[in-house]
Order: structure tokens, then C-alpha cells, then sequence
């Protein structure tokens, strides 16, 4: 049978992606570069499960190197998933993001054109910026408000123009503020969590009345499968769970979940952070025939145990910082 690809394989959301198709009888070929932006080891800490597995093979590569070809020239699907993600750095860091979202995205659909290899790939909500109309359909405008939104309609705009010039079979997810075990330590539930764990602070940008369509990352790996096995090439699916809750409301549920009062601090909203996300799924519902399952409750439970038998990984490997890396040269 043949391999599939994944890219950001080391990542939150595609380590995942490898281990359930794993578990799927899938051979698995892992590519990630560790890029700089969260640290090696909680990736190394991410792919454990993988490496273990005689059907997974991982490659330490830059989707920009020429030798990704001849993984692709193997593959029945390739899931690109490696990216700079988050909203904030982009206005910074934009070569950075360029390089992985752009011209890491073409180096991977030249691949796949090549090969004739169908390409599932992770977009975001981030392509809409404040939408109008909420919950936002796949049909409304895309007006990003920040330079990583803009990279993702780059990413969905090259894939639109190798689909119609080479007749690449693509397939676009536009996934909703992802949340679960391994979630990136930037991202708002996972500063939370640690913030309430040290016993500090818990941080919000804005009044904590923003609206998010927190989408398990359970779930999300399960629309990302269906939409290679079922989804339409060319189209571009909302994945999410179709339930928007104030982050006030959310952090409420993750003090139950720590059995602890969070301690809030505001600060000013920031340049690129939109200010509501709610999707319609109707579309991933009726051609992908996904819908979301996973209940805030027990999803947050899930990323809490997780967070909190990481950290005592992370302190029983500080003294001895070559343990993490041998798992990986297995
Ligand atoms: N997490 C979310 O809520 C969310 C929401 C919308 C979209 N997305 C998208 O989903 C994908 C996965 O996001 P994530 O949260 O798991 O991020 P992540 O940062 O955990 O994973 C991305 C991985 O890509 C790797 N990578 C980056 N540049 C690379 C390159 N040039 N070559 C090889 N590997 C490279 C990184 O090392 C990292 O391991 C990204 O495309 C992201 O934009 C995520």
C-alpha cells in the first residue's frame, strides 16, 4: 500500500493526523523541520507515539528541500500541514512566514502537481477576518486582518491555480481555533492552563467576550481523513465545531476542568486578532459527512491531563536533555 505524507508532522494538530492514520493500517512518512517558533522538545514530546510505530518513518526536512520530491513521487495523499502558524508574530516576523506558507506551500504543490498526488491542506479561519456574518460560510469574502490570514488565501489561492492548470486534486480546510492535547504553547488555552497550573495570572487580550468556535483536535484530524478519503477536489471546507462560546465562558470551564479560580488580567486587543470566529459546517457536514463530537467538557479535560503529565516530563528530562532526542533517532 502506498505511503502517505504529512507535513508539520512534529506539529500540534499533525502529530495527530500520524497517529490515527497509524491506527488507520496507514504507512505514515512524518516530514517536519522544527522550526524555531516553540521549542524542539515539546515536538520531539509530540511524535513519541509515532516513532514507535514500525509503519511510521519520520524525515527531519524543510518542505523547501528538493529531496521532499521523492517522498511525494511515493505517496497516495500528501496532508500539508507545516506552516508558521499564530496571528500576533506575523506582523513581525513575515519573511518567516512567507517562506513556510507561501513558498513552502508551492514547493509542496509542485510535488504533488508532478506526481498527480491528491493534496489535503490546512487553512484557517484567519482567511475571513471580522466576517459580516456569523456563523461564516465558506462563501463569504475573505478579508484577512492580519499577515498570517493573508499568507493562508495565498495558500488557498496557489492551490485554486495549480488545481485548474495542472489538475491537481486539492482539498482546503479552514480549521476553527484548534484546542486538545499538544496544543502550541502560544496559543490562548495552553497559556491559560500553564498560567493556572504556576499559579500566576491568566492573561486576555480584549474583554473575554469574543466569541470562539473552539474545535477539538480529535475532531479536527477526523474531518482532515474524510476530506482526503471523501472530499471534493477544489473545494475549501470550514472545520469546526459549529459552537460558538465567549472565551469568559470557556475559562469558567477551565477552572472546573484544574479545579481552580483563574485569576484574570486584560489587556488591549491586539493588531490581527479578529473578534468573533462561528462556523457554518453545514458543507463538511453534508459532503464529508463530518460533525464535530467532542464536547468542550471532556475536550478540555483531555488537554489538561496532558498538560499536566508534560510538565512533569518536561522536568524529569531537564537534567538529562539528551533522553528526548534519543526517541527520535530510533
Ligand atoms: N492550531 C490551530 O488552531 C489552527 C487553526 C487554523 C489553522 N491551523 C493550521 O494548521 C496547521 C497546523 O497548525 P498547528 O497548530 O499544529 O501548528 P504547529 O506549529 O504545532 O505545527 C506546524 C509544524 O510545521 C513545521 N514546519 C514549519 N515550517 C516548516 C518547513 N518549512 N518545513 C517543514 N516543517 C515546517 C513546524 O516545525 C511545526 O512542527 C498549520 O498550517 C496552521 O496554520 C491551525
Amino acid at each position: 500500500m502506498k505511503p502517505v505524507v504529512i507535513t508539520g508532522a512534529a506539529g500540534f494538530i499533525a502529530s495527530h493526523l500520524c497517529e490515527a492514520l497509524l491506527a488507520a493500517g496507514c504507512t505514515v512518512y512524518g516530514v517536519d523541520a522544527f522550526s524555531p517558533h516553540y521549542a524542539r522538545e515539546l515536538k520531539e514530546l509530540n511524535l513519541l507515539a509515532s516513532v514507535a510505530h514500525k509503519r511510521f518513518a519520520f524525515h527531519e526536512l524543510d518542505i523547501l528541500d528538493p529531496a521532499l520530491d521523492e517522498l511525494v513521487g511515493e505517496a497516495k495523499w500528501v496532508f500539508h500541514l507545516a506552516a508558521r502558524p499564530g496571528v500576533r508574530d506575523s506582523w513581525s516576523d513575515f519573511e518567516d512566514y512567507n517562506r513556510a506558507n507561501i513558498l513552502g506551500t508551492r514547493a509542496v504543490l509542485d510535488a504533488t502537481a508532478r506526481h498527480h498526488v491528491r493534496l489535503i491542506y490546512a487553512s484557517s479561519s484567519s482567511v475571513y477576518g471580522n466576517a459580516v456574518e456569523l456563523p461564516v460560510s465558506e462563501a463569504a469574502p475573505l478579508r484577512p486582518v492580519s499577515p498570517y490570514g493573508a499568507s493562508k488565501v495565498m495558500t488557498e489561492m496557489l492551490s485554486g491555480a495549480y488545481a485548474r492548470s495542472y489538475g491537481l486534486e486539492t482539498v482546503g480546510l479552514r480549521y476553527f481555533t484548534v484546542y486538545g492535547p499538544r496544543q502550541r504553547p502560544d496559543m490562548a488555552l495552553a497559556r491559560f492552563i500553564e498560567a493556572m497550573l504556576a499559579g500566576r495570572e491568566v492573561l486576555l487580550f480584549g474583554d473575554g467576550r469574543q466569541l470562539r468556535d473552539f474545535t477539538y483536535v480529535g475532531d479536527v484530524v477526523a474531518a482532515t481523513v474524510a476530506a482526503a478519503e471523501r472530499g471534493r477536489a477544489g473545494a475549501v471546507y470550514n472545520v469546526a465545531s459549529g459552537n460558538a462560546r465567549p472565551l469568559l465562558e470557556v475559562l469558567d470551564a477551565l477552572g472546573d476542568a484544574l479545579n481552580r479560580e483563574p485569576r484574570l488580567a486584560f489587556d488591549t486587543t491586539k493588531a490581527g486578532d479578529v473578534r468573533d470566529t462561528w462556523a457554518c459546517t453545514d458543507l463538511a457536514c453534508r459532503e464529508l459527512g463530518f460533525q464535530a463530537e467532542t464536547s468542550l467538557t471532556e475536550g478540555l479535560a483531555a488537554q489538561v491531563r496532558e498538560a499536566k503529565r508534560r510538565r512533569v516530563a518536561l522536568a524529569a528530562a531537564k537534567p538529562n536533555t539528551s533522553s528526548s532526542s534519543s526517541a527520535l533517532s530510533r
